[in-house]
């Protein structure tokens, strides 16, 4: 083999390796967004779901007249016992309370009859006994907020919050909200911190937003519109969520989006992480796969409102109307939005009509945002050619391509982009996942070791082809064990705990050794990938003086290789040698066991200019090599 470092290939966008978010498998709500109550403002379809109190009958539920759901309270209402009446949440599939955390409740209550109520609050553990408890009081005051500071005294991972009244009376509830005090940044009531330090640590290009299949909604009505998801958190209307139906045999009927993790939110996570933002927008289409509601060419002005709107809130000064709203929410300073996309897995002409209407508006007034559109959907080839071909005679700068395919697609397909036509539409691998369905209960099998040397070995491509893809992200991102629709996903977790899959691994092994520059590796004159089963790629960091090396060897058996360094000026002849490896292809992490597919560090030595290498059967191989 050769590493040609005496050829420079290609530049590698910042932007190469990003993530990609949508809530599904309670992503949001019950995951990231650290909310430990559901259905907190009453506002899902049935306003108590989640919720319990004394008796059925010991409460009521009251609209305010004419309002949305926003303005739905509960009324508990004085017993004729001596017993005390209480609101109990069950939390997203329980709550998890970390012994010695500090949790923070957030009410709006008020007495309608009489001045003052103090009321009880506890943090229940797996027993139902109290980890933690005080008590707040509550006044005649219109919604008066009332926060409280909790700490565990125990740990649960299927934990409940109660809140009981002190004395026998009546008490309105609007909106009643837990946080653990910790969260991401430290920002208040903000995202989990195990789960984005996870995303920290794949030091993302860019986060892609809020989905998939949920920015597109099964009807119009129900799509994802992000001017609802912005302003103050209490006031955010809640939606079904997309998810919330029957699909692979599994439903969630308790699935909702509160939009606590709204648009601002989302800018604010990118810009957390150093990652650009990548807004995908519904293009006037519902999915595809369901309903494929239309809205009417001639009545497209929301959507171009939509995104025209949506770059003024991220990039207008305080003067203007979105960019004032930005302003007023924390973030006087633009998000600097480069990026936006038009609808998600959308096809045929009906896509391409829509595309040109709100392209064309966003080029006039903002020329320099850069347009990502669809692709179709991965299983379907004629779209696939059929939109490529459409798109590259419009104002698209980016192209989003799907596959969810199995391990030997993955494998097959590392040469994919190397004949893709240079010097026009870029790609961007929006979503793909290597797929074994695995008929295993254990949620987090299907994220084997198999799926991500596929990936690993696929992605080899990605990279030398870095010139043509510019932005790539695996999907779904995020899983709760208890509650998932969709799997393969990058990252599982439960209430209090979290796991990286292999495939987290090998995203992490490229996205933190992306370089900025490909260095070809050639065999015999030939491009590496997948010859006697084995997939090549390098890149370089010329401020770091650096070059990552990347190899996977899918054989059944080990081999050896040498590795010729052309044109190299080493500055030390030791070398980082990062394995990632499992003898069981079958094998994979879970939250009990997730040290079972881990990297592994050593080191190795050149010799001459050469550097000799056993590579372990089904291996993915990382070398890092420090120049002058
Ligand atoms: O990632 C899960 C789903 O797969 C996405 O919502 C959709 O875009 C794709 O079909």
């Amino acid at each position: 083999i050769e590493l040609q470092l005496n050829k420079p290939g290609p530049k590698i966008q910042p932007t190469m390796w990003g993530i990609f978010f949508e809530d599904i498998n309670f992503a949001a709500d019950g995951g990231l967004y650290a909310e430990l109550v559901k259905n907190r403002s009453f506002a899902f379809d049935d306003p108590l779901m989640g919720w319990k109190s004394y008796r059925k009958d010991s409460l009521r539920i009251i609209n305010e007249t004419g309002a949305s759901t926003a303005s739905r309270f509960v009324r508990l209402l004085p017993l004729k016992s001596s017993q005390k009446n209480f609101l109990q949440n069950e939390g997203f599939r329980g709550m998890g309370f970390s012994e010695g955390e500090e949790y923070r409740l957030t009410v709006n209550a008020r007495v309608p009859e009489g001045n003052e109520q103090e009321l009880k609050v506890e943090l229940l553990g797996d027993d139902k006994k109290p980890v933690a408890e005080s008590v707040v009081t509550i006044d005649s005051n219109d919604w008066g907020k009332k926060e409280l500071i909790l700490k565990a005294q125990a740990t649960a991972a299927k934990g409940s919050l109660k809140i009981s009244v002190v004395e026998n009376g009546s008490v309105d509830f609007k909106f009643i909200s837990l946080f653990p005090v910790k969260t991401f940044k430290n920002r208040p009531n903000g995202m989990r911190l195990d789960l984005a330090e996870k995303l920290a640590a794949l030091k993302p290009g860019f986060v892609r937003f809020p989905g998939g299949c949920i920015v597109e909604g099964h009807h119009l009505d129900l799509r994802y519109q992000w001017k609802k998801t912005v302003g103050n958190t209490e006031d955010r209307e809640t939606l079904i969520n997309r998810w919330n139906t029957e699909f692979r045999h599994r439903f969630t009927p308790d699935y909702y989006q509160s939009f606590g993790l709204g648009f601002y939110e989302y800018f604010q996570l990118a810009e957390d992480l150093g990652a650009e933002a990548l807004p995908i927008l519904n293009c006037g289409m519902a999915c595809q796969y369901n309903t494929g509601e239309l809205a009417p060419l001639n009545e497209m002005e929301p959507y171009i409102s939509d995104a025209l709107d949506l770059i003024e809130f991220a990039n207008g000064d305080a003067t203007s109307t979105w960019g004032k709203l930005r302003a007023e929410m924390g973030h006087p300073e633009p998000f600097n939005l480069k990026y936006l996309g038009i609808g998600n897995e959308q096809w045929g002409e009906q896509y391409l009509e829509r595309y040109d209407i709100i392209a064309e508006k966003v080029h006039e007034k903002y020329p320099e945002i850069e347009l990502v559109s669809g692709s179709g959907p991965s299983s379907d080839g004629d779209q696939f050619e059929y939109l490529w071909k459409e798109l590259k005679s419009r104002t698209a700068n980016l192209v989003d391509e799907h596959y969810y395919k199995d391990p030997n697609w993955f494998f097959n397909n590392a040469k994919r982009y190397d004949n893709y036509e240079r010097g026009g539409l870029k790609v961007f691998a929006g979503e793909y996942a290597s797929h074994t369905r695995v008929e295993n209960q254990d949620p987090s099998s299907n994220n084997n070791w198999l799926a991500a040397l596929s990936e690993a070995a696929f992605m080899t491509g990605l990279e030398r082809n870095a010139d043509v893809v510019q932005m790539a992200s695996y999907a779904p991102l995020l899983a709760h064990v208890d509650a998932w629709q969709w799997r393969p996903d990058l990252i599982w977790f439960d209430n209090l705990k979290s796991v990286k899959t292999p495939n987290y691994y090998v995203q992490q092994m490229y996205s933190t050794h992306r370089g900025d520059y490909v260095v070809p590796v050639v065999s015999g004159g030939d491009v590496l990938a997948g010859q006697d089963s084995l997939y090549a790629s390098a890149s370089a960091d010329q401020a770091a003086k650096k070059v990552y090396l990347k190899l996977v060897n899918s054989s059944a058996q080990s081999r050896a290789v040498s590795i010729a360094l052309k044109g190299a000026k080493t500055a030390s002849k030791e070398v980082t040698v990062t394995t990632l490896y499992q003898p069981d292809l079958m094998a994979y992490n879970s939250l009990p066991k997730p040290d079972v597919v881990v990297p592994q560090k050593s080191t190795a030595s050149i010799k001459g200019s050469s550097l000799n290498l056993e590579l372990k059967a089904q291996s993915f191989v990382l070398v890092e090599l420090t120049t002058k």
